[in-house]
């Protein structure tokens, strides 16, 4: 059923702009489980928090700094906003899309290189372990790499009857109606399966064969763009197979949302096995140079 909305609603949608909590969290948790000791020892350590949950405990952080006077700066680089043409093509080119104020792209391989200097300052090395947990989520997240309508935060929909907007349908709604909530025993829970999924089950032989490929410490920025490109990929497949007609003003609570689970589990399981990998590179450096 298409529901034609006032335009004074559209104009107060709101202005969401990441994986939630739950999805962010969930990707800590994933990390967390597969790390080295360590790179436990050493992210407990950077990051002030020596229980189980240190990376969990920060992976919102950069989402509430944006909106403050000092992290200003670091708004843009929670995404890079693809000038493609869903669904006829989808794909990220760097020149093209990577803001003259910077992305995600070059914000990964930022932070990174600040983690990986012997010289970064205390206080810059705990703000650059926090950028880089949640970047590589948000970097999982189709819409963060897409610009059509800011990445689907101008596209009206339904979920569940209540009047949103497709990135907030992808962020949160999606991962939350299907996980049945959002705190952090839900994020844990959820990273115990997927965590299974990808020791013994379904995610096996990619997160082996596939997964890491590409993954180079050396190279953060090709890295991060073949992250974000594959991204990328599912907004032509599973967030607009149709097009913008074929998600505005409609109710994404059904058929939708069956199709988009499966891609949203494979994704939040690909940041959080990819995270671990990159945090335990970074360790295995850091060790050799007493960092
Ligand atoms: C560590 O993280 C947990 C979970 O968020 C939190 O409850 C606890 O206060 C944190 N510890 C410190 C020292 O910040
Ligand atoms: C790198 O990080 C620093 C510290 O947050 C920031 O001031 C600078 O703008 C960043 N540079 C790039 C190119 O993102
Ligand atoms: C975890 O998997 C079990 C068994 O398949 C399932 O019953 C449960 O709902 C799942 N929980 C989450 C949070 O995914
Ligand atoms: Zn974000």
């Amino acid at each position: 059923m298409k529901i034609h909305l006032p335009t004074a609603i559209l104009a107060c949608l709101p202005f969401s702009t990441a994986w939630g909590s739950l999805g962010h969290t969930t990707v800590a948790y994933i990390a967390s489980n597969f790390v080295s000791p360590p790179t436990t020892l050493l992210f407990q350590s950077i990051l002030y928090n020596d229980t189980e949950h240190y990376l969990a405990n920060i992976a919102t952080w950069a989402d509430s700094f944006r909106y403050t006077a000092a992290g200003r700066f670091s708004g843009p680089l929670h995404f890079i906003d693809a000038n493609d043409e869903p669904p006829l093509y989808c794909g990220i080119k760097m020149e093209r899309d990577c803001a003259t104020e910077g992305c995600i792209i070059g914000a990964v391989a930022n932070y990174t290189r600040q983690l990986l200097d012997p010289s970064t300052p205390t206080g810059m090395r705990n703000m650059a372990a926090k950028f880089i947990v949640h970047f590589l989520g948000d970097i999982h997240e189709p819409l963060h790499t897409e610009a059509l309508l800011r990445g689907g935060n101008s596209i009206p929909v339904l979920f569940a009857t209540h009047l949103t907007n497709l990135h907030h349908v992808w962020d949160t709604s999606i991962p939350e109606t299907h996980i049945g909530g959002y705190g952090l025993a839900f994020a844990q829970a959820w990273a115990t399966n997927l965590t299974d999924f990808i020791q013994n089950g379904i995610y096996k032989s990619q997160a082996e064969n596939e997964w890491l490929k590409g993954m180079s410490l050396e190279d953060p920025e090709s890295s991060a763009l073949i992250w974000a490109g594959e991204s990328n990929a599912y907004v032509c497949s599973t967030v607009l197979p149709e097009g913008r007609e074929g998600v505005e003003n409609m109710e994404l609570s059904g058929e939708y949302f069956e199709a988009a689970v499966p891609v949203v589990e494979t994704l939040v399981a690909r940041a959080g096995y990819r995270l671990e990998k990159w945090l335990d590179l970074i360790a295995v450096r850091a060790a050799r140079t007493e960092l």
